[in-house]
């Protein structure tokens, strides 16, 4: 079978930042590559936008390791932008469809992106491709804790730990439309940005100690916990999760991003429910997600566009753990 084609570039090079091994963010470099060719089941995207996450800096430190070892390698697990050619096998897709979704976990700062088609759904008509880069990583991560494994329901009571970051800000608003009281855990200039989003409370954790402050207001605790909040520098956070737990109530329910075996094993020594989410594709939840933007039940907060050129700025910045909402790269 061959492959569809309109949008091809008319060179064999694309504009890329990738890294020649593993290191610090002086590894990013623009670099000059072939553009990649959709195998079985692929697509590949003229990117708009590439969403940053903090994986992408453990990828370029080598503490996860995708993409086999091999360099230059460029980074990039969000893509946005605009379906150039399909691979055989692809039925679902067309050139010229404006999709969004992961790739295999690189890849996606560039300007044409391989990705699986089952990794992808048509973005969201309502905002732009770049902004839609943002959504795919957190929103599927905040969609699979929340609905999935804490199976959040009408009325009860969900506690959000680094709520207003690029997961918690999605598992926030996820909460609430599900009609939860959802009470974020956030530094205080973040506290209306979190009401915006639907949060019914929030607490500033760097001036209270979470799990007394929620118990102030809820003395039975409340029933569900994400812990969302990204691992210290050095550090799990484990100890962030453990004291914070202490909010919940009896035989409830924590789901959590980053927390070791052991610290699991304690929360469930304790009781609790403990769950980690491994965030994993899933081209339906997009498409929920999607609607969801464009009916306006869920906002896609992005705290800044950069250019491409700037993805060491953009890793600096994810890097400092103080960001609202998503940091993504425009590759227009
Ligand atoms: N397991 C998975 O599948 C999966 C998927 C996605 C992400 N993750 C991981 O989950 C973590 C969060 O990801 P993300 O993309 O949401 O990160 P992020 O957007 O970089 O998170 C930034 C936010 O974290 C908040 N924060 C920092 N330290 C905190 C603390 N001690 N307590 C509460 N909030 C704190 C900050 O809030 P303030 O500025 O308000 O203080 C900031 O808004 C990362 O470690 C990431 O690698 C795992």
């Amino acid at each position: 079978m061959r492959s569809e084609t309109t949008d091809r570039p008319g060179e064999n090079t694309m504009r890329t930042v990738a890294i020649d091994g593993y290191g610090g963010r002086d590894r990013l470099a623009v670099t000059e590559l072939p553009v990649p060719r959709p195998g079985n089941g692929e697509v590949l995207v003229r990117v708009a936008g590439a969403g940053v996450n903090p994986v992408d800096v453990k990828i370029r430190e080598g503490q996860v390791r995708i993409g086999q070892g091999k360099f230059p390698l460029v980074l990039g697990w969000d893509v946005s932008g605009t379906v150039a050619e399909v691979g055989p096998g692809v039925p679902s897709f067309s050139p010229g469809d404006e999709v969004y979704g992961l790739t295999e976990g690189t890849g996606a700062y560039a300007e044409y992106a391989v990705a699986p088609a089952a990794n992808l759904a048509l973005k969201p008509r309502s905002i732009d491709p770049v902004h839609a880069a943002a959504l795919p990583l957190v929103g599927l991560t905040a969609w699979q804790a929340i609905v999935e494994k804490l199976q959040v329901a009408e009325g009860e009571t969900v506690l959000v730990i680094g709520a207003s970051g690029g997961v918690g800000s999605f598992a926030v608003q996820l909460a609430a439309d599900r009609g939860a009281r959802a009470i974020g855990a956030a530094s205080a200039r973040n506290s209306d940005f979190l009401k915006e989003l639907g949060a019914a409370e929030t607490v500033d954790y760097r001036e209270r100690d979470v799990a007394e402050a929620v118990r102030a207001a809820h003395p039975d605790g409340v029933d569900a916990m994400l812990d969302a909040h990204p691992a210290p520098d050095g550090g799990s956070g484990d100890e962030t999760t453990l004291q914070a737990a202490g909010a919940v109530r009896s035989g409830g329910r924590i789901a959590t991003l980053t927390a070791a075996d052991e610290t699991l094993g304690i929360l469930r020594e304790r009781g609790f429910e403990a769950r980690r989410v491994a965030v994993r594709s899933n081209a339906d939840a997009l498409a929920e997600l999607s609607g969801m933007v464009d009916e306006g039940s869920l906002s896609v907060p992005v705290a800044e566009v950069l250019p491409l050129e700037e993805a060491a700025r953009a890793h600096e910045l994810s890097e400092g753990g103080r960001v609202r909402g998503k940091l993504v790269l425009s590759v227009a």
